[in-house]
């Protein structure tokens, strides 16, 4: 069935590494993941691989603010990585980051070919300033209005509306994100990417139309490229410097004396596909630059929709002209909405929470079925309903799929001792059973990213499995089998067919339940399945099974439910303070006097918190690690989860009781407390607020 092994080079776009992953970010991985599973099972060689995208200004301030430099910020964020993709059986080759050496030396040199090509130019430029913070402002610091359709509030770089790209001085109406300041326009040397180079300009335009685009995508990218009313591309020049202070990859041989000058964070992160993959190949003792220079070698980028002009312009304009290998294809999708259709932005609070997901025990292979019937080859977005995953997981992964086996196979083991019908095994499944060509249709759908296609040719198969064994009646046949030869033969058949037919469909699923149907190879002792096991051309074909175990488990609505509970409250519009008595301020009674002494023996301190996360089987606590001006930090666990995002805690100062005895929990030792306010009757009146000193207090200051 194969034709001779391809070799790929397969990528997912690299995080920020900067938080935990959003579903958003697993839908990626797993679209990718199946994809890859899927051509490794067609006997390819495929080196999939990902890293963090650890530059940029964002993640130096967030690091800041946190008291880390940013390596150390951004290596906390990869320790955090593998429960998620181990997770949820995301099969990449290789984890690498941005900020490694290999990064820096290819960003590098590819900077000084594209030089070499004549197409960076140097310019003068005007730009924003941050009077306040006294420095100058990243393009995502600077907010104000779109200009082209006039979104408030859009990031300086492009628009998250419209999508378009601009400069930050195209704004209507700038302000400093950092400081809210008006900021003021100052001079800075900066470095282009000219891409409206007539050059570059011509080989877009081939590229795009060899490298097989989605044709919305195509078309998008075409408008950027064609004329504007001057005559030029749209598309301008692409400014790739940035200036210090700022965490990312030193521009190489500028001038003595010269200030230092950092690459973009978008000039390095793609190239970090290449330091991913350089990483990998050393490891295996495997020569980078001889693999990249195989012609048969093709190179995909799955991505999503609203980092197109990334991936479609600068960067095989980038690797072309500095003559590499350019990509095969940029595999482009929506977004998820989750059931009202809000967009899972990388930067907004999501309704699904991938490791509140595996916390809950869910099944990662009921998210990566579902998210595979739903997906196809185009960039539409996708919702994810709850009703609907129920429905799809119970009714027709477990309903019809796994049911079809724990029907069948204990016949083989109560009357066969395990065996399957020699003469079915023969002719490898035959009667109203046979495939004919099913599974090449199914093959092509993966191999052209239309999972939802090839999950509906499965279960289509399987409806006639299923009907097939309802009309046979095997628990009939069963009640002679001592008696009656003619029907023991029958029932042994109709089963042994029904088995085949699920070891075959089981194939055909492995690319989308990975962990599954490494249990079905084990009931049929046919380990390590391939795509040409499906016909027997690979030389072996199940001839008994073991005992059968159960499968999988059905989803249960708690679980749903307790995925999709709300935080225990939202933002109070109104605090109902009026139904509350005037005698019990903020719900409840003062408490009986005490003595000043009584004040003294509790040692209030003030505490930074100097890092916050969300602790797993908790919906209630956040971790706390706080200074407090001591040598070690603290450990606190605090019920403060409903009311703060953890990001927005770090960095703040707080009030703490530094002398309460320290309390074991469940999650880890607590030592400490850290004050908030709510009131007495919070379901009336939801809200924490965690307490905050004036501004230059210290960590370690005492509260009296
Ligand atoms: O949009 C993002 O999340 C970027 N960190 C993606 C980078 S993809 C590649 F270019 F590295
Ligand atoms: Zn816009």
């Amino acid at each position: 069935m194969t034709t001779s092994p391809r070799k790929l080079f397969v990528t997912t776009a690299l995080p920020y590494a900067n938080a935990g992953f959003h579903i958003g970010h697993m839908m990626e991985y797993i679209q990718a993941d199946i994809w890859v599973r899927y051509q490794r099972m067609q006997g390819h060689e495929v080196n999939f691989v990902c890293a963090d995208d650890t530059h940029g200004a964002p993640i130096m301030i967030a690091a800041d603010k946190a008291g880390l430099s940013p390596q150390q910020f951004v290596a906390h964020i990869a320790a955090g990585r593998a429960q998620y993709l181990n997770g949820f059986h995301i099969s990449f080759d290789n984890w690498h980051s941005t900020d490694a050496p290999e990064n820096h030396a290819l960003a590098q040199q590819i900077y000084r070919d594209l030089k070499k090509a004549g197409l960076i130019a140097s310019r003068t430029i005007e730009q924003f300033f941050d009077p306040e913070k006294n420095m100058f402002l990243p393009d995502r610091y600077i907010k104000g209005e779109c200009p082209n359709c006039h979104a408030k509030d859009q990031y300086g770089d492009n628009c998250e509306v419209c999508g378009k790209v601009y400069s930050p001085t195209d704004l209507i109406n700038p302000y400093s994100a950092l400081s809210g300041a008006k900021p003021e326009l100052k001079n800075s040397e900066h470095f282009f990417f000219t891409l409206s180079d007539p050059r570059c300009v011509a080989f877009l335009n081939t590229w795009i139309t060899q490298s097989g685009l989605q044709s919305e995508v195509a078309n998008k990218v075409r408008e950027w490229l064609a004329p504007g009313d001057d005559g030029k591309p749209k598309l301008g020049d692409w400014d790739i410097s940035r200036d210090a202070p700022y965490f990312g990859i030193e521009i190489p041989d500028l001038p003595e004396g010269t200030p230092k000058k950092y690459f973009y964070v978008w000039l390095d992160a793609p190239v970090g596909y290449l330091a991913s993959l350089q990483n990998l190949l050393v490891k295996r003792g495997v020569d980078y630059a001889q693999y990249m220079a195989d012609a048969a070698l093709e190179q995909y980028h799955f991505i999503g929709k609203d980092i197109i002009t990334f991936h479609t312009l600068f960067w095989p304009a980038m690797l072309h002209f500095s003559g590499r290998k350019v990509p095969n294809n940029v595999f482009v999708h929506g977004f998820l909405t989750v059931n009202n259709g809000e967009k899972m932005s990388k930067s907004r609070k999501t309704g699904l929470d991938p490791l509140k997901y595996l916390d809950l025990k869910m099944n990662p292979q009921w998210l990566r079925y579902y998210l595979a019937a739903k997906l196809n080859a185009k960039n539409e977005d996708i919702e994810f309903s709850a009703e609907d995953f129920m429905l799809r997981v119970n009714s027709d992964l477990i309903g019809k799929y796994v049911n079809l086996a724990s029907r069948a196979a204990p016949f083989v083991h109560k009357y066969f001792g395990g065996a399957l019908d020699a003469n079915e095994v023969a002719v490898k499944g035959g009667g109203p059973l046979e495939w004919s060509n099913f599974n090449i249709q199914i093959s092509d759908a993966y191999n052209a990213r239309e999972y939802g296609k090839a999950v509906r040719l499965t279960m289509a198969f399987i409806d006639q499995v299923n009907e097939y064994f309802d009309s046979q009646k095997p628990w009939n046949l069963a009640k002679t089998v001592d008696t009656d030869a003619a029907q023991k033969a029958q029932l042994h058949q109709v089963v042994s067919r029904c088995l085949i037919a699920f070891w075959r469909v089981s194939i055909c699923l492995k690319p989308i339940l990975p962990a599954l149907v490494a249990q079905v190879e084990a009931l049929f002792e046919t380990p390590d399945l391939q795509w040409a096991d499906f016909d027997g051309s690979a030389g072996r074909f199940p001839t008994r099974i073991q005992p059968y175990q159960h499968l999988m488990q059905r989803v249960d609505i708690k679980q749903l439910e307790a995925l999709f509970e709300p935080p225990a409250h939202v933002e109070p519009a109104q605090p109902a303070i009026e139904t509350v008595a005037p005698q019990d301020p903020g719900g409840e009674p003062i408490a009986p006097t005490i003595s000043i002494d009584d004040f003294a023996k509790i040692d209030l301190r003030i505490a930074k918190i100097v890092n916050c996360e969300p602790v797993q089987g908790s919906t209630k606590l956040l971790r706390l690690t706080l200074d407090v001006g001591e040598a070690e930090m603290r450990n606190v666990f605090s019920g403060i989860a409903s009311a703060y995002q953890p990001q927005d805690l770090i960095g703040k100062h707080t009030v703490m009781v530094a002398n309460l005895a320290p309390r074991k929990m469940k999650f880890g030792i607590s030592q400490g407390m850290v004050l908030a306010a709510s009131h007495g009757d919070e379901k009336a009146n939801p809200g924490i607020y965690v307490l905050e000193p004036g501004t230059g207090a210290l960590p370690g200051m005492r509260v009296r």
